[in-house]
Parts: structure tokens; sequence; C-alpha cells
């Protein structure tokens, strides 16, 4: 529902009424009340909700969809909500339910939110703000909304605070709409003269509090408290990995994300998928300012997409660059340079590397050294070099040439006889891994069992084994 909350806060809260009728909405202590709208379910729609702001919270009511409706914990039993024209009906309405209630509408082209006000008669005329606290973000505006029927005449407002240093007017509006403005608001404060609402602007740490309103009317005077909360914004979302962001296959790593801001909760995505704590692979670890996601024997599906990390108090939500985890993956088979030797008629059949993992420079060229031996009387008439990949989970061989990514980007340097060595140019990032070469004979086929594992970089990075230190040109 967070995100529901955030939707709001996009949208601008309101601004389209055409889903409920002019209010407020008027009930009777421990009677049924029943909010109209305007909409149409049976026209298309995704989602239809309804919710209530309880202060620093936009409570779910009952949410509806085309198949069925969910009403939230707290309200079962007590609200029915017509399928056909949305209305809502609320039994037994007691004092905590003053406020101001939502209606939202999700069909595929738009969202439409609509905004009433519910008074509780035989109560509360008396009372007047709806229930708290407010929470609000430090440096933002926050208004304090009350619970004056938009249509009742009132005499004079007076809004004061106490933060602790004892109480203080913070502004008086009077009848004839003369404004006076303590000293420390001046230029911060602004009171809707036709329902009361007080609007403080950049708000500091030090305007949490108690707030107080007094309304006096022709026939008395109304009066409300509530508290007033400054969050920190959310801010600073990173993450930092305990390695480099280039890891081995079957490797642990740690990504840690940190933020700045009050009550944060997090969560991760990879991509737009959510991730979740599996237990065996994935582990999600929650602290105060910081959420560490652990990747055990980490695997490409884990990984596909940049990694994000969102940081979220209930005002704020902060996402944060996205984190590229390059996953390499070994071989199963140790890497060998020297074939292990099959003698046949003279010569041995194999296959050599000159440098088994070479590096090159992203956009430069790389060569793969290689030649290959074979018995006397035989005759080569197939070379292919193949790129090591993972296929469907596990490790396997693909032919460069079918690959499309290497188009025009390879030179076969082979003789057909004994050198198969190999050059890609412009090179790029997707081109580091395992290469494997392969060649047949009228008798027989022989693949390398051991390969090239190229390393292609920018910057300075280690891989799979043996270690391989780049060195940057400047
Ligand atoms: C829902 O509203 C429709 C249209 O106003 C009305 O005909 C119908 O009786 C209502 N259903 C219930 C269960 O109240
Ligand atoms: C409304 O009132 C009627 C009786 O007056 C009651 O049966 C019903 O359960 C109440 N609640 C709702 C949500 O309609
Ligand atoms: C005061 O509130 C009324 C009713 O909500 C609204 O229509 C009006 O635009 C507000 N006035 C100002 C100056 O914000
Ligand atoms: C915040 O309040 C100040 C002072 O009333 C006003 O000038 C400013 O426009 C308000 N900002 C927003 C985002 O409403
Ligand atoms: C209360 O507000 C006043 C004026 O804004 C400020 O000087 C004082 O430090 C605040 N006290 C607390 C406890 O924040
Ligand atoms: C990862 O480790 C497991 C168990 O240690 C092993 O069975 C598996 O082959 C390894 N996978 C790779 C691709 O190295
Ligand atoms: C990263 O953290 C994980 C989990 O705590 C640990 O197993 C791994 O060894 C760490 N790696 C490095 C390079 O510190
Ligand atoms: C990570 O990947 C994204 C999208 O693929 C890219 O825009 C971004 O520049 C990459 N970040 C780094 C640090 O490589
Ligand atoms: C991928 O693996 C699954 C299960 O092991 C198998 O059903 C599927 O046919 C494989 N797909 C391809 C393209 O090999
Ligand atoms: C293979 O051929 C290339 C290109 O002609 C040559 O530069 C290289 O030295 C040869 N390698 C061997 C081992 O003969």
């Amino acid at each position: 529902m967070k995100s529901f909350l955030f939707l709001l806060s996009i949208i601008g809260c309101c601004a389209g009424q055409d889903i409920l009728p002019e209010g407020p909405v008027e009930a009777v202590l421990r009677k049924n009340v029943t909010f109209k709208t305007l909409v149409d379910l049976r026209d298309d729609f995704i989602t239809f909700v309804w919710s209530f702001n309880h202060g620093s919270q936009l409570v779910p009511i009952v949410t509806v969809t085309p198949t069925g409706e969910t009403v939230a914990e707290g309200y079962q039993g007590r609200v029915l909500v017509n399928r056909t024209n949305g209305f809502l009906t609320l039994g037994s309405v007691e004092a905590k339910d003053r406020g101001y209630y939502y209606a939202t509408i999700v069909t595929s082209e738009k969202i439409k939110t609509g905004e009433t006000m519910l008074r509780v008669l035989g109560c509360c005329e008396w009372y007047a703000l709806p229930e708290g606290p407010v929470d609000a973000v430090s440096g933002k505006n926050v208004t304090f909304k009350t619970l004056i029927n938009p249509k009742e005449e009132f005499n004079a407002i007076a809004w004061f605070v106490n933060n602790g240093s004892g109480l203080m007017r913070i502004v008086t509006v009077s009848k004839d709409w003369e404004t006076i403005v303590s000293e420390g608001y001046l230029g911060r404060v602004k009171v809707n003269h036709t329902n009361g609402f007080l609007t403080l602007g950049s708000l500091a740490a030090e305007d949490s509090g108690d707030y107080y309103v007094n309304i006096f009317t022709a026939k008395g005077v109304k009066t409300g408290e509530t508290k007033l909360q400054v969050l920190e914004p959310v801010s600073d979302v990173t993450i930092r990995a305990n390695m480099s962001e280039i890891v081995e296959v079957n490797s642990t790593v740690a990504l840690t994300c940190s933020a700045k801001g009050s009550f944060l909760k997090f969560s991760w995505t990879s991509g737009t998928t959510p991730i979740v704590a599996t237990n065996t692979r994935l582990t999600i670890k929650e602290e105060d300012a910081s959420s560490t996601l652990t990747i055990h024997g980490s695997l490409a599906s884990d990984l596909i997409g940049p990694i994000y990390c969102i940081a979220r108090n209930h005002l704020e939500v902060e996402k944060s660059a996205p984190f590229n985890l390059t996953v390499i993956f070994c071989p199963p088979a140790a890497v060998l340079t020297t074939q292990p030797s099959v003698t046949s008629g003279k010569a041995r059949w194999s296959v050599t590397f000159e440098n088994p993992d070479p590096c090159a420079l992203k956009g430069s060229s790389a060569q793969l050294w290689c030649s290959f031996n074979y018995p006397d009387g035989e005759t080569v008439h197939k070379t292919v070099w193949f790129r090591g990949e993972v296929k469907n989970g596990s490790w396997g061989r693909t032919e460069l040439s079918s690959l499309p990514s290497y188009q025009n980007r390879v030179k076969y340097l082979s003789d057909q006889k004994h050198n198969c060595s190999l050059e890609i140019h412009d090179l790029r990032d997707s081109d580091t891994g395992y290469y494997y070469f392969r060649f047949d004979t009228n008798t027989y086929g022989w693949r390398s069992k051991g390969s090239v594992y190229l390393s292609v970089t920018g910057t300075v990075h280690y891989n799979c084994h043996p270690v391989c230190f780049v060195k940057l040109k400047v």
C-alpha cells in the first residue's frame, strides 16, 4: 500500500474531484454512513480503492478488482462496497472515523483520485482536527487539515504550537481576514480562509511538536490538537559490494545498501523484478540504516539486469543508481595449456594455446595464438572456434561463426595445417570469456580440452584463475 501513497503524491492528490461528489459527508455516531461516487464499475477498470488518511498514513479500506474485493484488517464486517457504483457503506461510525477519505480508480488509461471529508455528528462537532500524527519531510511544506465544513461561517482561527519550549501562537486570522503571523513564522505560513487549513513552509526538525487550533464560529469554539513529526528526507541511496563488480561464478557476494533518512525500509530489484530472500541462495538482512543482500553461489539467473536498491519511508521513495554485477563463468574443467597426449601414429593429437589468459583493452584487438597437431597422414578439413557459454543453466560451447555479436570482428589466421590463431577486433566487454578450438580430420574430431580465457577490460579487475591484472594505458 506504500506504493499507493507514493502514487498519490506523484499525481498530486485529489486534483480530479470528478469521481466523488462535493463533500463533506456527515454521519451520525454509531449509525451507518454511505459515501457516494461518480464512478461506474461496470466500465473497464483495473482497481478501485477506498482509503482513509490516518494522519501520517493512508490506510486502505477496501480494494475492488473486476473479480473480487479485499477488505482491509480493521474494517472487516464494517464495510460494504457496491460493485455497480462503488458506493462505500461504513457501519457503526465512531469518533475515530472522522477525517479524509479517498477513492482511487485505476484504468488502463489513467488514475483518478477524489477526496472527501467525513464529519461525525453526535460526538465531536466541537473537535476540529482529524486523527494524527501528521508526518512531513524536512525542507518541504506540510498542510494541517481541519474538519470544518467549508460552507460553515467562522469568525476567527488561531493556530498554536508547543515544540517543548512552551505554547506559542503561530498565526491568527480574524473575521475580516486580518492575518497576524508571529515572529519566526513570517513568510512560512498560509491559512486557507475557506477551510482553515494551515500550510507551514520549509520544515525543519525544530518544527516537530504539538499543534493546536481554535476556530471561532457563531455557535462556539471548535478546538483540535495534533502532532507533527518532521522526517529527514530519503537520500544518498547507494549500493556497495564487498568485492569487485566482476565476480566468479559460485562465489558469495555481499551487497550493502545504505541511505540517509527517517524510518527507512529497504527493498531490492533486479531490473524491475523484486529480489526476494530465498534463505538458501539469497539472504537479505535489514539493519537500521542499511540492508545487506548476500548472494551465495552467484549464478547468472540471479543477476540478470542491473540491481537496484530502493529506500523508502511512508512519505518518500528513492532508488539507487544501477549496480551491475557481471558474473564470470569458469569452465567446469581446469584450464590446461597443453593437451594430455594421445598418441596415434607418430605425432600426438593436441591443441596448444600460447597464452591461455590474454588481457586486452576494450576497443582494441586481441590475438589468441594457437597451434594444433595430429598424426601424419591425416588431412584437416574443418577448424572451428567456440565461445564457452552457459546455455540453459549448463556450460556449453557455441560456434563463434553462429554468434551475431562476432560478425565481421573475427579473423581466422588459421592455415588449416598447424596454426589455429584467431584475431578479434573492436573488443567489447561481452567478449570476455572462454574460447575453445576444434579441428576435424578425415578420421577424427579433436576438441581442445583447455581454453583461452580472454579478459576485455577498461579497468583493472580480477577474474578466474589464473589471476590476470591489466594495467591501464593512460
Ligand atoms: C448498487 O447500486 C446499484 C445502482 O445504484 C443498485 O441498483 C443496487 O441495488 C446496489 N446494490 C446493492 C447491493 O445495494
Ligand atoms: C448498516 O445498518 C444495517 C441495519 O441498519 C445493518 O444491518 C448493516 O450491517 C450495517 N452495516 C453495513 C456495512 O451496511
Ligand atoms: C482553500 O480551500 C478551498 C476548499 O478546499 C479551495 O477550493 C481553495 O482553492 C483554497 N484556497 C487557497 C488559497 O488555497
Ligand atoms: C511552501 O510554502 C511557502 C510559504 O508559504 C510557499 O512560498 C511555497 O510555494 C510552498 N511550496 C510548496 C511546494 O507548496
Ligand atoms: C522550538 O521552536 C523555537 C522557535 O522556532 C526554537 O527556537 C526552539 O529551539 C524549538 N525548541 C525545540 C525543543 O526544538
Ligand atoms: C558450484 O558449486 C557447486 C557445489 O560446490 C558445484 O557442484 C558446481 O559445479 C559449481 N558450479 C560451477 C559452475 O562452478
Ligand atoms: C563477501 O561477503 C561474503 C558474505 O559475508 C563472504 O562470504 C565473502 O568471502 C566476502 N568476500 C570478500 C572478498 O570479502
Ligand atoms: C550499468 O548498466 C546500466 C544499464 O545496463 C548502464 O546504464 C550503466 O551505465 C551501468 N553502470 C555502470 C557503473 O557500469
Ligand atoms: C532447458 O532446460 C529445461 C529443463 O532442464 C528443458 O526442459 C528445456 O527444453 C531446455 N531448453 C533448451 C532450449 O535447451
Ligand atoms: C600463425 O599465423 C599467424 C598469421 O600468419 C602468425 O603471425 C603466427 O606467428 C603463426 N603462429 C604460429 C605458431 O606459427
